[in-house]
C-alpha cells in the first residue's frame, strides 16, 4: 500500500482511496470521488442524518462484522482505513429493492426524498439488529440522528414496521467478512501512518504504539470518534497537519471488570460503554439515550468526552457522582486523577504534552446508592445540555443522607461537583424541606451565566427544581417530565 492512500472494503471490492489530508471527509469522497451520490450533505455537523453510511468492524471476538451507522459528514476518510463501508446504494437495486426501501415507497414515507437515504440506512441498521418490529420507543431512538422537513414521522414509522412484514431477504449486502480480513491484512502490512502535502496520520494498533506515538508527536491532535475534533473542520475550517487515531489500538477498545469497578478503554464507543455502565447503573440509561443520536454514540467516546471538557458535556456530571477517575499516561509513566481534579478551567484540563487518555476507571457501585442524572435541553432529542445534573446519595439505616455527590453541567466553566449543597443535606432526610435547603445552598455556590442556551435565572431554577425532582422520585411521587422547554431563555 502506499503512504497516501486509504483502504476500505465496500460492496465486495478493497477501495483504495487516495487520502488528501486530515480535512478529507468521507462524504466528500463518496460523492464527489466516488460519485455514490445517495449518501446527502444536510448539516454536516452530525444533526440530520442525510449522509448516513454504516460501518463495518470487526466484533472483538472476530468471528462476525459489527454494522453500525454513522455520519459521513464529519469523519474524516481516514476513519474508515482498515474497515468496511455500506452505503445506501449497497442496500438495494432498483430491480431489487430491500424490504426497508419497500415499505418506504409503500408506506409513501418520502417527498422530496432528501432525507430519505439517510432514513433508509438508519432503518436498515435496525433490521439488521432486530428480527420483528420493537416498540415505538426503540424505534424513535433509532431515528433520531435523523430529520424529515416535508413528509412527516408517521408514514416513516409505520415503514420501520411494516418492513418485517415483508419477504426477508437471505443474505444481507453486509456481511462479509473475508472481505474485512482481506482489508485488515492489507492495512497491516503497510505502514501504519499516511502523508500528503505535508499532513499526516497516524493508526497506532496498541496502547503502547499510541504512548510512543504521543511521545515522538506531542504537537498531534488525537482522534477518538471525531465527534467533535470533525466539526472543527467542516465549521471552523480548522486545519489538522498531525493526527492520531486511537480507534485501531485493539486494547483501547476493551471494556474490562477490575476488582474495584470498571475500566473503560479510551476507545470504547459510547454505545458500548453505555451498555457497560447500564449493567450497574440503569439509572443513567436515559441519559445515555439522549447524548447525540445512535449514529454519533457508534463512534465517539467518553474519553473524548472528557478531554474535550465542555462546560456542557453530558457524561461527565454522572461520572463524577460515581467517583469515576481518569488513567492518563505518557510514554511508560501513568497517573490517576479524579475526574473532578481534571479540569483546570475553562476547556483546560490536567494533560500534558504527550500525555493521553487510556482509560476511565468507575468504582462498584456501593450498597443502597440513589442515583440520578438529568438532562434538560430544548429537544428530546439530540440537543445540547442547558443544564444537567447528576447526584449520588447514601442513606443511613434512618434513611438520613449519609453521603453525597451532587455535579452539575451548564452552571460554570466547566462539569463541576457542589460541595456546599451536599455538606447541606449530610445527616437530612432525602425529602423536600432537606431539598430546599440544598436548593438555596447552591443558589450561592453557583453563578451561572445566560446565553442563547438558557438564561442565569432559568438554569438556576431549574438546577434546583432537579433536587426537588429527585426528592419526590424517592417517595415515588414522580412529578410531570422536566424536559423544560419553556422558559428557558427567560
Ligand atoms: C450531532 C452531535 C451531537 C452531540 N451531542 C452531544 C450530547 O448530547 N452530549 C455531549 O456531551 N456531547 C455531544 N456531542 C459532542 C461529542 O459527541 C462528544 O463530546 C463526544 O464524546 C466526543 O468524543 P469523540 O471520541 O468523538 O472525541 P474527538 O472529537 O475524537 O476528540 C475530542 C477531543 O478529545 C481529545 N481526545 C480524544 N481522545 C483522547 C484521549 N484518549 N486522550 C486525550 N485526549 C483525547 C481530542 O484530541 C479532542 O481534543 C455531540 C456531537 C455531535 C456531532
Ligand atoms: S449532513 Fe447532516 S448529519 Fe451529516
Ligand atoms: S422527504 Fe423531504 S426532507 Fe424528508
Amino acid at each position: 500500500m502506499r503512504s497516501d492512500s486509504v483502504i476500505y472494503g465496500h460492496d465486495g471490492q478493497v477501495v483504495n482511496a487516495a487520502w488528501k489530508g486530515n480535512a478529507h471527509t468521507l462524504l466528500q469522497h463518496l460523492r464527489e470521488e466516488r460519485r455514490l451520490t445517495g449518501t446527502k450533505e444536510g448539516c454536516a455537523e452530525g444533526d440530520c442524518g442525510a449522509c448516513m453510511v454504516l460501518l463495518g468492524e470487526l466484533t472483538p471476538t472476530h468471528d462476525s462484522v459489527s454494522w453500525r451507522s454513522v455520519n459521513a459528514c464529519f469523519l474524516p476518510l481516514s476513519a474508515v482505513h482498515g474497515k468496511l463501508l455500506a452505503t445506501v446504494e449497497s442496500i438495494g437495486r432498483p430491480s431489487a429493492l430491500h424490504p426497508v426501501q419497500t415499505a418506504m415507497v409503500e408506506e409513501h414515507a418520502s417527498q422530496c426524498g432528501f432525507c430519505t437515504p439517510g432514513f433508509v440506512v438508519s432503518l436498515y441498521e435496525h433490521y439488521l439488529r432486530h428480527r420483528a418490529p420493537t416498540s415505538v420507543e426503540q424505534v424513535h431512538g433509532q431515528l433520531s440522528g435523523n430529520l424529515c422537513r416535508c413528509t412527516g414521522y408517521a408514514p416513516i414509522l409505520r415503514a420501520a414496521e411494516s418492513m418485517y412484514r415483508l419477504p426477508r431477504v437471505a443474505r444481507d449486502a453486509v456481511a462479509d467478512v473475508s472481505l474485512l480480513l482481506r482489508v485488515r491484512s492489507l492495512v497491516d502490512d503497510a505502514p501504519s501512518k499516511l502523508e500528503s502535502d505535508g499532513e499526516c496520520v497516524m493508526f497506532p494498533r496498541s496502547s503502547d504504539e499510541l504512548a510512543a506515538q504521543c511521545q515522538d508527536h506531542p504537537d498531534a491532535r488525537l482522534l477518538g470518534g471525531s465527534t467533535d475534533v470533525g466539526l472543527w473542520v467542516t465549521k471552523q475550517l480548522r486545519t489538522l497537519p498531525k493526527v492520531i487515531h486511537i480507534s485501531r489500538a485493539d486494547d483501547l477498545r476493551a471494556v474490562s471488570r477490575t476488582g474495584s469497578g470498571l475500566r473503560i478503554g479510551a476507545a470504547v464507543c459510547l454505545a458500548d460503554a453505555a451498555i457497560e455502565l447500564g449493567r450497574d447503573h440503569p439509572e443513567l440509561s436515559e441519559l445515555w439515550q439522549r447524548f447525540a443520536s445512535p449514529a454519533v454514540r457508534h463512534v465517539a467516546t467518553l474519553a473524548g468526552n472528557i478531554a474535550n471538557g465542555s462546560p456542557i458535556g453530558d457524561s461527565m456530571p454522572a461520572l463524577m457522582v460515581l467517583g469515576a477517575r481518569v488513567m492518563l499516561r505518557a510514554g511508560g509513566q501513568r497517573r490517576v486523577l479524579s475526574l473532578e481534579d481534571f479540569y483546570l478551567g475553562y476547556q483546560r484540563n490536567a494533560l500534558r504534552p504527550g500525555e493521553f487518555i487510556e482509560a476511565i476507571d468507575v468504582p462498584a457501585r456501593p450498597d443502597g446508592l440513589f442515583l440520578r442524572a438529568y438532562k434538560i435541553s430544548k429537544r428530546h432529542d439530540d440537543d445540547i445540555s442547558a443544564v444537567s445534573l447528576a447526584l449520588a446519595l447514601q442513606l443511613d439505616q434512618q434513611g438520613r443522607i449519609a453521603f453525597a455527590r451532587i455535579a452539575l453541567g451548564g452552571m460554570a466553566a466547566t462539569v463541576k461537583r457542589a460541595p456546599a449543597t451536599e455538606a447541606a443535606m449530610l445527616g437530612k432526610l432525602l425529602d423536600q424541606a432537606t431539598m430546599r435547603v440544598a436548593s438555596r445552598a447552591l443558589s450561592e455556590e453557583f453563578q451561572p451565566i445566560s446565553d442563547h442556551r438558557a438564561s442565569a435565572a432559568y438554569r438556576m431554577r431549574v438546577a434546583g427544581n432537579l433536587l426537588l425532582r429527585a426528592a419526590l422520585e424517592h417517595a415515588g411521587e414522580t412529578p410531570t417530565r422536566v424536559h423544560c422547554t419553556e422558559g428557558a431563555g427567560a
